[in-house]
C-alpha cells in the first residue's frame, strides 16, 4: 500500500490492505452461503460505494443468486447531509424473494433505515443487510446488521469504492483520513 495518499485537499493514511479486505469478504461469502445457499437470494447492491465490494463478494458465491443495483446518496464531502436520495429506482420484483442488501459502509445508519421500509413494503420473504464496513460509534439509527465485514473507528475512509467528493474510489485498498 502507498505510504499515504492525497485525495483532493485531504491526506489519507493506509488502513485496510487488500489481503484484509479479501479475507473479510471470503468470510462473509461463507456465512451467506451457509444461510442462503439453497434459497436463490436476490442481492441489492447500493451504488455507488458498494460497486467493488459487491463485485468481489458476488464472484465468491458458488450457488445460484441474483444481483441488482440501486443508487442512494446521503453524503456531501466527509459529512452526512442527512438527506436520503433514491437516484435509480428498483426494477426487480422482490415479493417473496430472500433479499440481502449490500452496503460498502454503515455509518450513521440513516441511509439504510430510510431505505429499508421501501423494501419491506414490497414483501420480501426475508430481508437482511450485509455491510463491508461498520462504524458502530457513529451509528444513531438502529439497524439489524446480519453480516458485518470489518468494524472500524469513527473516521472517514476512502478507497475500494468509497469516495471523498467523488474521488478515491479507484484506490484498491482502504485509507483513513489523517488526523
Ligand atoms: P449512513 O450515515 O447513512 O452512511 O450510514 C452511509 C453511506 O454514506 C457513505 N459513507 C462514507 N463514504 N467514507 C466514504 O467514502 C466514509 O467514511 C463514509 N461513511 C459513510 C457511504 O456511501 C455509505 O453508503
Ligand atoms: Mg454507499
Amino acid at each position: 500500500m502507498s505510504a499515504s495518499v492525497q485525495v483532493l485537499d485531504k491526506s489519507f493514511v493506509p488502513f485496510l490492505d487488500a489481503e484484509t479486505i479479501d479475507a473479510s469478504i471470503a468470510t462473509l461469502a461463507a456465512q451467506i452461503k451457509a444461510d442462503y445457499g439453497d434459497k436463490t437470494p436476490l442481492f441489492i447492491a447500493i451504488l455507488n460505494g458498494s460497486f467493488m465490494f459487491s463485485s468481489d463478494l458476488f464472484k465468491k458465491l458458488d450457488f445460484p443468486a441474483e444481483i441488482c443495483f440501486i443508487k442512494l446518496a446521503s453524503y456531501k464531502g466527509t459529512k452526512s447531509s442527512g438527506h436520503v436520495i433514491t437516484a435509480i429506482g428498483l426494477d426487480t420484483v422482490i415479493k417473496n424473494r430472500h433479499v440481502i442488501i449490500l452496503e460498502d459502509i454503515v455509518d450513521t445508519g440513516k441511509t439504510l433505515s430510510a431505505f429499508l421500509p421501501e423494501i419491506e413494503h414490497q414483501q420480501p420473504a426475508s430481508l437482511s443487510i450485509c455491510t463491508l464496513l461498520h462504524k458502530p460509534e457513529a451509528q444513531v439509527h438502529p439497524l439489524d446488521l446480519k453480516y458485518i465485514g470489518i468494524t472500524i473507528p469513527n473516521k472517514f475512509v476512502v478507497g475500494y469504492g468509497l469516495d471523498y467528493d467523488g474521488f478515491g474510489r479507484n484506490l484498491p485498498e482502504i485509507y483513513q483520513l489523517k488526523d
